[in-house]
């Protein structure tokens, strides 16, 4: 490798800049079109005619030495052993022997890891309490039991991974769409409560899968956060007074809330909620597409038959639900422009939350 003196004091500062550059970038050939480098070249004719040889030398050798640096670093990607990932881990192999792991102090927590802790912070302080969804799950807990008659064509609008294998009904098993599939669950897990007076009060942050076209907006894998909540006497004034204020806590700023008619079919009245831009304050920006408001989920008073479907009567209790993204709300708060930067892997991403 070709370790250069300079001693023109612009290469020197340029040389410098570019070197530090250098160890950041993923992609490393990327430092030969510098603009810094380009720049120099266009310096020359500025220069007196006596100085511009030696000053075309220095920038001729800085441009070598970066490029031998590329090629030392692509060799040292080469030269890494393959790792056999389906080898299974051996606890009694001596440590010297062991696959060397990133050490502990170059990983960090992923972001949206570390914002649904935030987020589930505030939902424990508004006295919810956090239940796990699954990676796999079935026809029922999908549609039946959310309402979707068999056969009903709004089953159609969740893109659905299916596997192979079946249920005991002969249906497919579903990588679950949704949150939602965990409202039975919940309601059946706690109902009892409901009849000591104690409402039911939790929160679904997970992983849900959708057979989408993929582009900066969609991500085949992503997460939503599911509120359910039950008791005597709830309304929809209570939905939109507890998203308003978990979302104001989130974003550390006063927010407006709005609400419009949807469908759902597993809630009467269905509503898509909107909240204002917490990124302009409703002037107008592109996380918002100029109109100072973002669409943020879907939500409603949870439907006579699903409350019945998990035995709670709905003459006597009511509840609301909604179901949101949590990439979108994440990618509100930092002006993340791709949701597949979070699935990508790219520590230069990752590592600007550490
Ligand atoms: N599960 C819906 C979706 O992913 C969102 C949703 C709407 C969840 C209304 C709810 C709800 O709990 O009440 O599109």
């Amino acid at each position: 490798m070709v370790i250069m003196e300079y001693t023109n004091p612009r290469i020197v500062e340029v040389a410098g800049v570019l070197k530090a550059r250098l160890q950041a970038l993923e992609n490393k050939a990327d430092i030969l079109k510098a603009v810094e480098l380009k720049a120099l070249y266009a310096e020359i004719p500025t220069l007196q005619p006596e100085e511009r040889g030696g000053f075309g030398k220095e920038i001729n050798a800085l441009r070598q030495e970066l490029e031998s640096l590329v090629a030392a670093h692509q060799e040292q990607v080469a030269a890494l052993p393959p790792i056999d990932v389906t080898a299974p881990f051996d606890i009694n192999v001596p440590a010297d022997k062991r696959p060397q792991l990133l050490p502990s102090q170059q990983g960090s927590v992923h972001p949206l890891m570390r914002e649904r802790e935030i987020m589930l912070d505030i939902f424990y302080r508004m006295g919810f309490t956090a239940v796990e969804s699954r990676e796999l799950d079935d026809d029922y807990h999908m549609f039946t039991a959310l309402n979707f008659p068999d056969g009903h064509p709004a089953r159609d609008d969740y893109d659905t991974f299916m596997t192979e294998e079946t249920d005991a009904n002969g249906n497919r098993l579903i990588a679950p769409a949704h949150t939602s599939t965990m409202q039975n669950r919940v309601m059946q897990k706690y109902k009892a409560d409901l009849e000591n007076g104690k409402p039911i009060a939790v929160l679904v942050p997970d992983r849900v899968f959708r057979n989408e076209d993929l582009d900066a907006r969609h991500e085949h894998t992503f997460y939503q956060f599911e509120g359910i909540y039950v008791d005597k006497g709830v309304n929809a004034g209570h939905l939109m007074a507890t998203l308003k204020t978990f979302l104001e806590e989130y974003y550390g700023k006063s927010l407006e809330v709005k609400s419009q008619p949807f469908y759902f079919p597993f809630t009467e009245p269905s509503f898509e909620f909107a909240l204002s831009c917490p990124f302009c304050e409703k002037k107008g920006c592109h996380i918002c597409s100029q109109s100072g408001w973002i669409e943020l989920l879907g939500c409603g008073m949870i439907h006579p038959n699903v409350l019945k479907m998990a035995g709670i009567d709905p003459q006597i209790y009511t509840g609301f639900a909604w179901g949101g993204g949590i990439d979108r709300l994440v990618m509100m708060k930092y002006g993340i422009e791709d949701v597949r930067h979070f699935q990508s892997a790219k520590l230069d991403f990752l590592r600007q939350f550490s």
